[in-house]
């Protein structure tokens, strides 16, 4: 395959593991009664969406898989194993089973080397892929019959600022989407964060108590509504602009750099993000979001028709 390949949707996709908890598929080992369903009928809308697409793989970045030197893909064709939260043994306990699109792994690996990127192909075949990448993917497609690409963050927030990691991850975003038409895929991606993240520190009883889950604070709850009025006016170059004071007050999980990836790579969408569902866990907002760049009425560049 060569060429013709695009994006068909970005996504805003968040992933609590209480999500997964709440739904009780079976590769879970904990129980729950209910929980956080406007989020979880979120998810349901926009896997609703991704249902009417034809596509070929799933290519996540996740604030979970930390690498401080460069960025890594996943290089191994399948991983099976069992994920545990570290923070939430209690809720998740998961046996994973995903192959993965090493092909467009290795094309985005080269594409982010060639553009002065720092990057590595994951080749260890007992690595045990992060639970914000599963939960992410199981989220939007818990059939798992869809390849995935696994790509990690570099962590630049942490070693220079916000604003360097928004150039770094800007540009491999730019980096995937080349990928992505050069290899003829059709790519459905994920940004695997929340938007404001500061949290309660103690559980209820029953952790799907929906009594105890609010928002951490009102200023945080600001925050979250400014940006996803920016996401659904198409605003997205404000979007980044205003991220660094964004992830600054909220402690934002987008410190990671998958949005940003994501609207490079979507090359700053001037069309609204469609939102499917907001919602908070332990007190952190979160919201569930699709981009479709090939829609009537989108007037998208790069490969689309
Ligand atoms: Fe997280």
């Amino acid at each position: 395959m060569s060429g013709n390949g695009s994006i068909v949707a970005g996504c805003l996709a968040p992933h609590p593991p209480h999500l997964v908890y709440a739904e009780n598929p079976p590769q879970n080992e904990p129980r729950a009664e209910c929980g956080w369903e406007p989020l979880r009928w979120g998810y349901e809308r926009l896997r609703a969406q991704l249902d009417q697409l034809d596509f070929d793989v799933l290519v996540v970045h996740s604030p979970h898989w930390q690498t401080y030197i460069g960025t890594h893909l996943l290089g191994v064709p399948d991983f099976k194993s069992l994920s545990v939260d570290p923070v939430f043994p209690n809720l998740f306990r998961f046996q994973y089973e995903l192959s993965v699109d090493v092909e467009l792994a290795e094309a985005i690996h080269d594409e982010g080397r060639d553009a002065g990127l720092v990057m590595k192909m994951m080749r260890n075949p007992d690595f045990r892929v992060d639970y914000g990448t599963i939960v992410s993917c199981h989220m939007s497609r818990p059939a798992w019959d869809k390849p995935i690409v696994g790509i990690s963050s570099c962590r630049a927030t942490s070693y220079y600022s916000v604003e360097v990691m928004q150039e770094q991850a800007t540009e491999l975003g730019r980096a995937t989407l080349r990928a992505i038409e050069a290899t003829g895929r059709k790519a459905v991606l994920l940004s695997s964060n929340s938007l404001s993240h500061r949290h309660f520190t103690t559980e209820a009883p029953v952790p799907e108590d929906m009594s105890r889950e609010h928002i951490y604070h009102h200023g945080q709850y600001l925050w979250d509504m400014r940006m996803i009025e920016l996401i659904r006016a198409g605003r997205s170059r404000e979007l980044i602009d205003v991220m660094p004071e964004f992830i600054e007050q909220t402690v934002s999980e987008a410190d990671a750099g998958s949005l940003a990836w994501l609207m490079g790579a979507m090359d700053f969408p001037d069309y609204g993000g469609e939102l499917f569902g907001y919602g908070t866990v332990i007190g952190t907002g979160n919201a569930v979001v699709g981009w479709f760049p090939q829609r009537d009425g989108v007037a998208a560049g790069g490969g689309a028709s």
